[in-house]
């Protein structure tokens, strides 16, 4: 059955190449991008595969927090049904990380606008929507304080955090929302797959983005999927494992969101 679909991120890599792959199957898609060219690009390229679904796109920077909750806004007056939301746009070695509300953009926009999306968009999706949260091998035990604002990380440490942070809210989420809301699901897509972010920081051509645009098409639509809420999805493994264990402790988890709840309060 057609769904529509929301992807972040699908001007580039694993997200454009998700996106291709969902308007094969005849999804429609709402695209999200920072950069209008780059935005128009990638819906055109999408529209020439063809198929029955309409292709909408809408423009954010997710490292602002307010541009996150004005395009949460845009999404919920525009469209009358969502089925998906895939939290797939991503960063990781910046040369300055900081963004306009002193925070470090690895933990704005890794962790902090898919977790406003997701609680924003939840009504929209309903009991049979999906949320897919994108993680990634890469966890680290988070600082608090540093997902506040107050202590700078490295590039590689700031990103292993916001994605054991992501993974974190995925469970937390999914616990509390239970059958009443959307699946929510955390996928590694994949380690080292050949997109911008892989070649920047890692100076390698990397492997075939068809690799996680498969699993986060898969996590978004298959019945593979239907009970897959709080769990993980390892694509390097190709099964559901046990993320970070910090992952697995409910208090952990939940001091998190109460962390990111209080920056929200304070930012906006
Ligand atoms: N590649 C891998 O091996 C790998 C492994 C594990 C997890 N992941 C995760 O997979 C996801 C996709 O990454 P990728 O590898 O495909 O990287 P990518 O090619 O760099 O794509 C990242 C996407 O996020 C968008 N984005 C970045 N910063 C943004 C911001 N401030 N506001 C709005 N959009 C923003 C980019 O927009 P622009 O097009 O404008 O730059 C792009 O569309 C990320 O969450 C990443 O952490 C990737």
């Amino acid at each position: 059955m057609s769904k529509t679909i929301l992807i972040t991120g699908a001007t580039d890599g694993i997200g454009l190449e998700t996106a291709k792959l969902l308007r094969s199957e005849g999804h429609s898609l709402l695209l999200h991008g920072r950069n209008d060219g780059k935005l128009a690009a990638a819906r055109d390229s999408i529209a020439a595969i063809g198929g029955p679904g309409r292709i909408r796109t809408y423009r954010a920077d997710l490292s602002s927090i307010g541009a996150v909750q004005r395009f949460a806004r845009e999404i919920k007056e525009n469209e009358p049904a969502l089925d998906v939301l895939i939290n797939n746009a991503g960063v990781l070695a910046m040369e300055d990380p900081v963004t306009s509300d002193g925070l470090d953009a690895r933990f704005a926009v890794n962790t902090i606008a898919p977790y406003i999306l997701a609680r924003e968009l939840t009504e929209l999706l309903g009991a049979s929507g999906r949320i897919v949260n994108v993680s990634s091998a890469a966890q680290a035990p988070v600082s608090l304080e540093a997902l506040k604002g107050g202590q700078r990380l490295s590039d590689n440490d700031a990103y292993a955090q916001s994605k054991l942070a992501i993974t974190m809210v995925s469970r937390h989420l999914a616990d509390e929302l239970g059958n009443a809301g959307p699946a929510v699901i955390a996928v590694n897509p994949g380690s080292l797959l050949g997109s911008k972010m892989v070649k920047q920081a890692y100076g390698m051509q990397g492997k075939d983005l068809s690799i996680g645009a498969d699993i986060l098409g898969r996590a978004a639509t298959s019945p593979e999927f239907n009970d897959a809420s709080g769990r993980y999805f390892d694509n390097d493994s190709g099964q559901f494992r046990n993320p970070h264990s910090d992952a697995s402790d409910p208090v952990k988890n939940a001091a998190l969101v109460q962390t990111i709840e209080e920056i929200l309060q304070d930012k906006t």
